[in-house]
């Protein structure tokens, strides 16, 4: 395996979409910034330069960074940020991970406009389990904010609201040709007749799971997360925040121009962005633009029937027996004002917890209830008020190696949403998921012990159900939160610490000697 070594410079550089121009905090001045590129098993060192003007840190979403919760990076959860003026190299230290992740800020809101790709491609001398493809292009899709992102969230958390909806969405940077005022760039994939595209999607939209299609194209997808699916030939796809999704494009029609477009689904009536961002595929002996650039059917805003049909179909690549058993650890509670996990609003604290494990070599058993405190019927529409979630930092304690079962239970009340759930350090099983409460005696029979997905990221319907299952054998302090980041940034998130193992290979690494100081 190699070791590579990035440079990231923070920085904030203008930029105009939309016809607003805002200066922004970008990596290497660059929206989306830049790729990474290794090979599984490989190592990157990432120097992060800090020449904006407020702490930041970095976090490589997906990458489980075997005992090394030092460079995983989420805000006061594994590191204090790195201050203007400051840098700090992340050790990323890739394992089985393989296909398509990012890395993004992991401080307020500023992944809005920091993050980028991973692209880890097979060890040399393996391939993939498709046929090679021709090229590959890297697809992002983010939010667009025509305001300062930072400005924004700390507007809204001084007055106990909702941050305004997003202006609109970017495929590669750039919010295409559906919007006001989008007479800019438009991102342009251009692909020979007869030849195979590997395109790597990812969603770093802020708050809107979003649909995704081609004009006139099928497509291929063979991978989510970083592990290899069954194939799955489709005219669409639905992706959450904080997911990725590797898909192949056979570029066999006839050659013109088509429209390859991104637009929200959301399934209730709460106040958000529902724009459709463009991009064009472009056929390199296309003669002429067409008068009329074909445009992709995608399902509408609230279908959510054609978004569980997509996503209901995502098995892992490989059919094996998951043998995991597990007691539960039961699900979160949520409700409009405050996001909650088993009632518990998370506070980000302002010491880094990890560091405070470490060093006091903390070892509480459980700080986080085993149970919803008060049973109730989640999918009902209850009153706001049922119950308020307490406010407060607590983690969930495991043992090294135990067996894991978290089943998220989604909830009705309020403007309730999906959640994308993600967890840092692991990728799990989905191995369940319907609509209703989950039911200790029928839904484990309903289980896929057999091919579930492994995934980093899943969504959790609003009114039903997720069961995921992993093996803890990443001990550190690990960061487990919705992936929208209204919700984040409600309190919908918590914090698993998995305790040394025996042996120093199953314990965390000593800290790196340069880890950012936290402020006295
Ligand atoms: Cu993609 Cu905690 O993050
Ligand atoms: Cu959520």
């Amino acid at each position: 395996s190699n070791v590579h070594h990035y440079s990231f410079i923070l920085k904030e550089t203008n930029f105009t979409r939309l016809c607003f121009t805002k200066p922004m905090l970008t990596v290497n001045e660059q929206f989306p910034g830049p790729t990474i590129h290794v090979r599984k098993g490989d190592t990157a060192f990432v120097n992060v330069h800090n020449d904006g003007q407020y702490g930041v840190t970095i976090h490589w979403h997906g990458v489980k960074q075997p005992q090394n919760p030092w460079s995983d990076g989420p805000e006061n959860i594994t590191q204090c940020p790195i201050q203007p003026g400051k840098n700090f190299t992340y050790e990323v230290i890739f394992s089985d991970e393989e296909g398509t992740l990012w890395w993004h800020a992991h401080s307020d809101w500023s992944r809005a406009t920091v993050h980028g790709h991973i692209v880890i491609l097979p060890e040399i001398g393996k391939t993939y389990p498709f046929p090679e493809p021709y090229a590959e292009q890297t697809i992002f899709l983010a939010s667009w904010f025509n305001t300062d992102v930072k400005e924004l969230i700390d507007d809204a958390t001084l007055v106990g609201g909702d941050p305004d909806p997003s202006d609109g969405f970017t495929i590669n940077g750039w919010p295409g040709a559906l919007y006001n005022c989008s007479n800019e760039t438009i991102y342009t994939l251009g692909v020979e007749y007869g030849k195979t595209y590997l395109l790597r999607l990812v969603s770093g939209v802020m708050n809107e799971e979003m649909f995704f299609g081609i004009a006139g194209h099928n497509f291929t997808v063979v991978a989510q997360d970083a592990a290899y699916i069954k194939p799955i030939v489709t005219s669409y796809i639905m992706i959450t925040p904080g997911q990725t999704m590797d898909i192949l494009l056979t570029a066999d029609q006839s050659p013109s121009y088509y429209y390859i477009a991104a637009s929200p689904f959301f399934d209730s009536g709460a106040p958000f962005d529902n724009t459709t961002t463009t991009a064009i595929l472009r056929y390199t002996n296309a003669t002429a633009v067409p008068s009329s650039i074909p445009f992709p059917s995608l399902p509408s805003t609230t279908d959510k029937e054609s978004a569980d049909n997509f996503t209901t179909k995502i098995r892992a690549l490989a059919s094996e027996d998951h043998p995991i058993s597990a007691g539960n650890c039961s699900g979160p509670q949520g409700n409009r004002l405050a996001a909650s996990l088993n009632n518990i609003s998370f506070s980000i604290p302002t010491i880094d917890i990890l560091q405070a494990y470490y060093r006091f070599n903390l070892s509480r058993d459980d700080e986080f209830p085993n149970q919803p405190p008060v049973y109730f019927n989640f999918t009902g529409d209850e009153a706001d008020d049922y119950i308020l979630p307490e406010v407060g930092t607590k983690a969930k304690w495991i043992e090294y190696g135990a067996s894991v079962e978290i089943v998220y239970q989604g909830t009705n009340i309020g403007n309730a949403e999906n959640h994308p759930m993600h967890l840092h350090g692991y990728s799990f099983y989905v191995v369940g998921s319907a609509y209703g409460n989950w039911n200790e005696t029928t839904s484990p029979a309903t289980y896929n012990l057999i091919d579930p997905p492994e995934v980093n990221t899943v969504g959790v319907p609003k009114n039903g159900w997720t069961a995921v299952r992993f093996v803890a054998n990443n001990p550190g302090v690990w960061f487990m939160h919705c992936h929208l980041e209204r919700h984040a940034s409600w309190g919908m998130d918590t914090v698993i610490i998995v305790k040394n193992g025996p042996t120093n290979e199953t314990s965390i690494r000593p800290p790196p000697p340069n880890l950012p100081t936290c402020a006295a």
